[in-house]
């Protein structure tokens, strides 16, 4: 067995362990600011009135292979896709979109109030190149809103209903970014239309058979995707390729007349929000879900991979999955670039330090350094206490090293008096005072 092999081999040359290619290790201090920007999308996205899901990190392929589509690349070439033991294939999760819709059918969420606002937050599993912002384990914060049609509704009348949805929801990315301090971020937005023959369907036949005429002129992928995805040649990067692009067919110019309208509003919309957008013609996005509203956001210090965020629009994914006719729109933000794009530009937040370093000497003074430490760290302060005594200047240079703004200095005169000797390390000031007195200075001066 594959298993028992790997063992035998392990024990046999003691092999150094290092993480899987495209999958790194989060530290201190850095972790720091990975909480603060996960507790800051769960505040902004409370304050929007979505509540929290937490769905597996796998799942059966289908759902992935039905949702997202098979001639992907994401499904295509990138999934980590293994047979279980009873031989039935399951994949680590892509994305997570698929995942939440699966949720919504199995729990019956259209009968909780509509729509129904849900966000997550969690790796995602991916084999693409590793290169800077882009990992095969990476994180993404999303979220999704789902409204089941109800009878006699739907159809043109929802238009201007959606459209304001639509742009609520970038609207709380962008607050969210705004919180953060993020800078630099710019909105595109773009309309795929919907999937019928006067709109998309007619327009990715004229793209084809544009993409037919210049085929000698493009590079292999694009090629290949004249067949399989005409739409995915739009997203290409490729220098070469970028003068030929520019001269095809426009979608927005084969809109039906209702997503052209629905487009509109949403523009309107987000002009009404304050928010400001470019519009991409040529932003497809690379998921077979989206209909209609597109978009993806950039950020500053990224280097390639800057799409700090994508989403869009998926009415009808709920359907194919075998649930009720549904409307559907969301974004993921890649965590690991928001993460990146803030530290580049210096927002990364201090180290993280102690409050205090309880600097303790003599047997007695232990005793009462475990009591001071306790009600220090019970009062919510960060308190770090060394397990065996240290000489008072080993102990004063590792409060140093730990960045500690006080050292509390315990040694048999204290014990006696009661009065506690207490070091501000910036300065190296000194001074004596009880532990309420201390208690208070920490209150004032320490920033929880
Ligand atoms: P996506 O564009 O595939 O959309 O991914 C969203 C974001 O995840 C990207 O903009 C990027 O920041 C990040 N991301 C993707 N792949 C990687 C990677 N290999 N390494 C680091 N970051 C990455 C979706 O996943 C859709 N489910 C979004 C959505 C939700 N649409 C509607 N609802």
């Amino acid at each position: 067995m594959r298993v028992a092999g790997a063992l035998s081999g392990l024990m046999a040359n003691r092999t150094k362990f290092q993480a899987i290619k495209g999958t790194r290790d989060l530290l201190p201090p850095d972790t720091e600011l990975w909480n603060r920007v996960e507790q800051t999308a769960r505040e902004v996205f409370g304050t929007f009135g979505f509540g929290e899901i937490r769905s597996p990190i796998f799942e059966p392929t289908e759902l992935f292979a039905r949702s997202i589509g098979a001639d992907t690349d994401v499904v295509g070439k990138e999934m980590y896709s293994f047979d279980d033991r009873d031989e039935t294939s399951i994949s680590l999760r892509p994305e997570a979109t698929a995942s939440v819709c699966r949720a919504y059918i199995e729990h019956g969420l259209h009968a909780w109030p509509q729509p129904l606002k849900l966000y997550y937050l969690g790796p995602m599993f991916r084999r693409e190149r590793p290169q800077k912002g882009r990992y095969r384990q990476f994180y993404q914060i999303g979220a999704e809103v789902l409204e089941t049609v109800q009878p006699g509704q739907g159809g043109t009348k929802d238009i201007p209903k959606d459209a304001a949805v639509d742009a609520e929801v970038i609207e709380m990315v962008m607050t969210f970014f705004a919180r953060l301090g993020l800078e630099g971020a710019q909105l595109q937005i773009n309309s795929i239309g919907h999937a019928a023959e006067n709109c998309r369907r007619g327009y990715v036949q004229k793209l084809k058979a544009a993409l037919e005429k210049v085929k000698d002129k493009l590079g292999p992928d694009s090629q290949r995707r004249i067949v399989t995805n005409p739409l995915r040649v739009l997203d290409s990067k490729l220098e070469s390729e970028q003068a030929i692009i520019a001269g095809l067919p426009k979608i927005s110019e084969h809109l039906c007349e209702d997503c052209a309208k629905q487009y509109a509003e949403v523009k309107r919309q987000l002009a009404m929000r304050g928010v400001k957008y470019a519009e991409n013609w040529r932003l497809v996005r690379g998921l077979d879900y989206y209909m209609r509203t597109t978009f993806e956001i950039t950020a500053k210090g990224l280097g390639s991979q800057n799409a700090v965020c994508g989403g869009g629009r998926y009415d009808g994914l709920v359907e194919l999955l075998g649930g009720l006719p549904t409307k559907g729109i969301g974004f993921a933000i890649g965590e690991d670039r928001l993460i990146l794009s803030l530290q580049e530009a210096g927002k990364g937040g201090a180290a993280a330090g102690r409050d205090v370093f309880v600097a303790w000497m003599g047997e007695k003074a232990q005793a009462a350094a475990i009591a001071a430490t306790q009600r220090l760290r019970t009062a919510g302060f960060r308190v770090e206490l060394p397990p065996v005594e240290q000489k008072f200047g080993k102990a004063l240079g590792q409060a140093d090293k730990l960045s500690a703004r006080y050292a509390l200095i315990l040694g048999e005169d204290e014990v006696a008096t009661g009065l506690w000797t207490v070091k501000t390390l910036a300065d190296g000031s000194q001074a004596k005072m009880s532990e309420a007195e201390f208690l208070e200075k920490l209150r004032n001066e320490v920033k929880k």
